[in-house]
């Protein structure tokens, strides 16, 4: 092992392939490692810390809270949850919303809202889900099942049934795929885990349609897109209202790095979710609610919005001229906001990229699906970081040129 590298633990399950990295602190868009180093971070802990690390609202809010009240139960009325609540369905189609801990569990309480609705309609045979292929949805049973991921499935035992699959940003697959059994087609605007692949805006308009055109309902996956990331709140409200789901599934930057999901919708898509239907300990307690309610008041600051537009154009641009440079490693960049991939060309893979730009350049990036590396950044990026980024991909560019 390279000096001051960290062995993986014996006693933590083997789950994950980490790098032998440890940080003891973050400030802004840096995190700094337990031996002094300096690391831009270009993943956000994938899309979490949509405010960077040690944000002072958020700091302040959560220190606040926890001198004085962590956790009571849903056994009480719990005031930040209803002010977090407001917030959220005043700035989005929702009516009501339903608090969780994680995406996975977000949208586990989809998938149940739109099977009960049917039952509740006097249709119980419709309970199945039309998803995308390269779907990521968590790792429950039921959302490896709505993912469809072979690696992911394999040696669980039978799926949870009602899933079909069809693939993503094709109509025409999606509307043969509709039958008397569907309830709900479920899509990520943006796909993040399958490979930074965003849906054309004209999808999701004609999604919203076909789903009033056959009585089903229409969820979306925000959980890597949503909360700010595209430069507005939800990645589909770039569609102006002409693709707004039944439900959607909130996770990931809505906590800024606190455990934090939720999942929301129209009052007659969550009429299932009545008293008794649902529920979970911890979800949108004092602590979490309160982070989430600041997390929200940050980006509903006049000028939040319309910065991270510019910094992603930013990104966009000067990737392009990157890729362009640098045709014999990255083969393409796509994505929208602050959420952009870029493909990388054979033979070298994403994950050795994603290590050279870690180790050679102290940038941090993500891998995903279709040899692609991910540009998550903290929402907060200044244009002098993303200049450093772009700095770094071009040194490798010229790095890997040389060694051709
Ligand atoms: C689009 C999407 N949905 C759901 C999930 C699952 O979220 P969690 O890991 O919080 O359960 C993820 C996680 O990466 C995701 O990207």
């Amino acid at each position: 092992m390279p000096e001051g590298s960290i062995a993986p633990s014996p006693s933590i399950a083997p789950t994950y392939a980490r790098a032998p990295i440890a940080f003891e602190r973050g400030e802004g868009c840096f995190l700094i490692s337990t031996d002094g180093q300096r690391y831009l971070d270009f993943g956000s802990g994938i899309a979490v810390n949509a405010l960077g690390h040690s944000h002072p609202v958020l700091v302040e809010a959560l220190q606040d809270q926890a001198a004085k009240l962590w956790h009571t139960s849903n056994l009480y009325e719990i005031p930040h949850q209803r002010d977090l609540a407001e917030k959220l369905t005043a700035n989005t189609f929702a009516d009501l919303v339903f608090f969780a801990n994680s995406g996975a569990e977000a949208l586990e309480g989809c998938i149940k809202a739109a099977r009960r609705f049917h039952h509740l309609q006097g249709n119980p045979q419709k309970y199945r889900i039309i998803g995308a292929n390269s779907a990521f949805h968590g790792r429950t049973l039921a959302t490896i099942s709505a993912g469809n991921n072979a690696k992911h499935l394999e040696g669980f035992g039978p799926r949870v049934e009602g899933f079909d699959h069809v693939a993503f940003n094709n109509l025409n697959e999606l509307r043969a795929a509709i039958t008397a059994e569907t309830a709900a087609v479920l899509v990520e605007p943006i796909q993040g885990e399958g490979g930074i692949a965003p849906a054309d805006l004209s999808y999701l308009t004609a999604l919203r349609e076909t789903c009033d055109e056959f009585g089903i309902l229409l969820i979306y996956d925000e959980v890597q897109c949503g909360v700010g990331r595209t430069g507005r709140l939800f990645a589909h409200q770039w569609a102006n209202g002409t693709a707004d789901p039944d439900l959607m599934a909130v996770a990931k930057g809505i906590g800024g790095g606190f455990p934090l999901g939720c999942f929301m919708g129209t009052a007659a898509a969550m009429s299932g979710i009545s008293a008794g239907m649902h529920g979970t300990t911890y979800g949108g307690n004092p602590l979490a609610s309160r982070v989430g309610c600041a997390v929200m008041d940050v980006m509903m600051q006049p000028g939040f919005m319309e910065r991270v537009y510019a910094a992603s154009n930013r990104l966009w641009d000067g990737m392009g001229a990157v890729v362009e440079a640098n045709p014999h490693v990255y083969q393409m960049r796509r994505g929208a906001g602050l959420m952009q991939g870029v493909m990388v060309a054979e033979p070298y893979t994403c994950g050795e990229i994603v290590a050279r730009l870690r180790d050679d350049h102290h940038i941090l990036t993500v891998p995903a699906g279709q040899n692609v590396i991910r540009l998550l950044p903290p929402l907060i990026v200044s244009d002098a970081e993303i200049d450093a980024a772009l700095d770094a991909f071009r040194a490798v560019g010229a790095a890997m040129k040389a060694r051709v």
